[in-house]
């Protein structure tokens, strides 16, 4: 695991888009594997802004995101599936029959998407403050594919803020890549900023391997980048 810390979120978002912009030199074609949430958005700005200025394509790009909620509309303003076309897609020359967001609430939806992702050359990962990655919450086993997932208080809890701040309003599940699916990319690139991530920053990097801790299984990953600002970083030891 390489860990890179950086002053603040906007340092964070461009050392991000030079991983990912690495990649999409390196491969016209490349799979990218996306998230959402806000950790991501600077990112995607940056990614917007080369596209727009210095023409890098992705016509040939193929992408596949972690995750959706389940029993909300597609184009309710909350998808996920919205919040990739506003904060990229729309943006940038993708094909959208090339973009791949979940979508569904049973066990055989969760299975054909499992079957789709293939051949991810960089997973872009957030972390929730519970060390969750994608909707994996603390216990899932790491050897799980795409599924339908309970979401626990405390991520719908962090993200009721996306709901008019009514925890009531958050969906209670979502289908979501599995640790195995996502553990199967060629690189991983995850980042995070902020006070409150700290503690799953310090787990992740420093703790056990451990389902208690979803993120941690990235310690067994091959290539595995961390882009942290120093706040996330305040409670790593070294
Ligand atoms: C959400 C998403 C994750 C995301 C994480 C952190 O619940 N399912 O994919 O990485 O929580 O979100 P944020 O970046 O908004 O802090």
């Amino acid at each position: 695991m390489k860990v890179i810390i950086t002053k603040n979120y906007d340092d964070l978002s461009k050392e991000a888009f030079k991983v990912m912009k690495d990649v999409l030199d390196e491969k016209g074609n490349a799979v990218l594997g996306l998230a959402t949430g806000s950790s991501p958005e600077g990112l995607y700005a940056q990614m917007v802004e080369d596209h727009k200025k210095n023409g890098t394509s992705y016509q040939d790009v193929v992408t596949y995101n972690l995750d959706e909620y389940v029993g909300i509309d597609r184009n309710d303003p909350q998808s996920y599936y919205t919040f990739m076309n506003d904060h990229l897609f729309k943006d940038i020359d993708i094909n959208p029959e090339n973009t791949h967001v979940p979508y569904g609430d049973t066990a055989e939806d969760a299975k054909k998407y499992d079957d789709a992702v293939k051949g991810v050359d960089i997973q872009l990962l957030g972390i929730g403050r519970n060390g969750h990655i994608g909707f994996n919450e603390p216990g899932t086993p790491f050897d799980e594919r795409t599924h339908i997932v309970e979401l626990t208080e405390s991520t719908r809890d962090a993200n009721k803020r996306f709901f008019d701040n009514d925890i009531n309003k958050v969906p209670t599940k979502a289908i979501s890549q599995g640790i195995g699916t996502v553990m199967d990319a060629k690189k991983v690139l995850l980042i995070a900023n902020g006070a409150d991530k700290a503690d799953a920053v310090k787990a992740m990097i420093e703790g056990p391997v451990d389902v208690n801790c979803p993120a941690s299984v990235l310690q067994n990953h091959p290539d595995c980048v961390v882009i942290i600002d120093e706040a996330a970083a305040s409670k790593l030891s070294q």
